[in-house]
């Protein structure tokens, strides 16, 4: 390999990407706190609900002053009053540096990998990093980017890139690279052009876009670039740069160790995941070798946040497992969440397990976890909500989603759902929005007709099982007429 044909991390090392699940909570920016700490009643997209956005809000300082790690806090409380929006409020609260690794309970059952495997990788998705070195780079603005090409030294007719000219400028000089082809892949990545200014790191031939020169900044009015100076002193210069990673992000680069066994060196593995078991010995390694570099100051550990959805579809095995990974010197914070009351906690016989068959589940326990692990959590309960908060809700909801609502469509849409649930009233919006512009409503505005007739189109649960008049032989649902 030559000198800076290696490849390193990228600096915003994404192992978290899950956005999807948060759809229905897009309208929720944050827990909506004043800065003494109490919640506004309706803020940053939360409604209501304060006594637990305050409580949340305590554990995030907890959190960002890292007195959190190894504890555990459950949100309880009935389907449909905030838990999940909660935890998601909690993630935005703690901003992107710090990883929040959602999970729903079910997820660890899969036939790869064992449970406690797929709890342990989230846990440490959950656990980050902050590494900084100092880098030997060329910095400056791209004054020239030129690749050179040959003919194809394998024969045909392609030609091929043998080198990459690049002109770097800075405030005390510029300087002429000639660098290996694999660079121009990194720059093509970055999308570096003329006018940029870039680093290329010496060792690895990384290559990282700071932003466009500000020479260039009265280009466009609207733009979403990012001007910065051309960069001060030698174009060749030591630089010291800070990466976030995971310990996750850690195991998958080294499950195949290539290097030497030194942060930096692991580090640079990141760009090339490999489907390669990840052992205990492995982890034990990384978590030796990531404590020598915190000793050392040279990396900072920043606990995140493990968030468990639907807490009660673990098993005892899966409870023991997280009691035990809670007391490990490295931990998470843990969000728990749960709208079951006293239920059984589900056993681990996997082979005969049925989440039909209550028999073989365990005695029941409060929200089914086993009460050692109740004793170390924080509680924090979520009420239902009264009909006007309901209202407040939905039309958040509809204002986030670009729909149109009439006001009594909004009041009896609120209706709905104070007497159903705030799921239904909620999942009401979308249809009646699709009724209203077929019909032809000015401006696609959803009256109360529309929502009238959604309600009698989609039946919520409680009618649902009145028009099922009960099983019939196989399993049939039969109408009562
Ligand atoms: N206080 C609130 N303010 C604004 N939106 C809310 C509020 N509470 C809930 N919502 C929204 O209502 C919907 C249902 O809430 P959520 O999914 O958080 O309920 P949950 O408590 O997790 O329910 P479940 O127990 O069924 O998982 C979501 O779209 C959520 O964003
Ligand atoms: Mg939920």
């Amino acid at each position: 390999m030559s000198a800076m044909g290696g490849v390193s991390l990228p600096t915003d090392a994404k192992s978290n990407a899950r956005e999807n699940r948060t759809a229905a909570h897009s309208h929720i920016k944050g827990l909506g706190l004043r800065s003494d700490g109490h919640a506004e009643n309706n803020a940053a997209g939360f409604v209501g609900q304060t006594a637990a956005r305050e409580a949340c809000g305590i554990v995030v300082d907890l959190i960002r002053a890292k007195k959190m790690s190894g504890r555990a806090v459950l949100l309880a409380g009935g389907p449909g009053t905030g838990k999940t929006a909660l935890a998601m409020a909690v993630s935005q609260e703690l901003g992107t540096k710090v990883p929040f690794c959602p999970i729903v309970g079910s997820e660890i059952y899969s036939a790869e990998v064992k449970k406690t495997e797929a709890l342990m990788e989230n846990f440490r998705r959950a656990i980050g990093l902050r590494v900084r070195e100092t880098k030997e780079v060329y910095e400056g603005e791209v004054t020239e980017l030129t690749p050179e090409e040959t003919e194809n030294p394998l024969g045909g007719y392609g030609r091929t890139i043998s080198h990459l000219l690049i002109t770097l400028k800075s405030y005390r000089g510029t300087k002429k690279l000639r660098l290996d082809p694999s660079i121009y892949e990194a720059i093509q990545k970055e999308r570096v052009r003329l006018g940029d200014v870039i680093y290329i790191e010496a060792n690895t031939g990384a290559v990282k876009r700071v932003g466009r020169s500000d020479a260039y900044a009265t280009e466009f009015d609207l733009e979403a670039e990012e001007y910065v100076p051309i960069p001060k002193g030698e174009v060749h210069k030591k630089k010291e740069v800070v990466q976030d990673v995971t310990l996750h992000d850690l195991d998958v680069a080294n499950a195949r160790p290539q290097g030497g066994q030194d942060v930096m060196s692991m580090m640079g593995q990141l760009m090339k995941p490999k489907k390669t078991e990840i052992t205990e010995k492995l982890r034990m390694e990384i978590n030796k070798v990531v404590t020598k570099y915190i000793d050392q100051g040279v990396a900072e550990l920043v606990p995140g946040v493990l968030f468990i959805d639907e807490v009660h579809m673990l098993d005892l095995e899966s409870f023991t497992y997280l009691n035990r990974a809670l007391e490990s010197q490295i931990s998470p914070i843990v969000i728990l969440a749960s709208n079951r009351g006293l239920v059984p906690i589900r056993s681990s016989t996997t082979s005969t397990f049925s989440p039909f068959n209550p028999s073989l589940d365990l005695p029941p326990s409060p929200h089914g976890i086993p009460s050692d692990l109740l004793a170390r959590l924080l509680i924090v309960p979520t009420h239902a909500y009264t009909t006007p908060e309901i209202g407040t809700i939905v039309r958040t909801r509809a204002k986030t989603e670009g729909l149109a609502v009439s006001d009594e469509a909004l009041t009896r849409i609120a209706e709905l759902g104070g007497r159903v649930s705030l799921r239904y009233a909620l999942q009401l919006l979308a249809p009646a929005s699709v009724l209203a512009k077929v019909s032809g409503r000015e401006g696609g505005m959803v009256g109360v007709e529309e929502i009238n007739e959604c309600e009698d189109l989609f039946l919520d649960a409680g009618r649902s099982a009145q028009v099922i008049g009960g099983a019939v032989g196989e399993g049939m649902m039969a109408y009562v007429a």
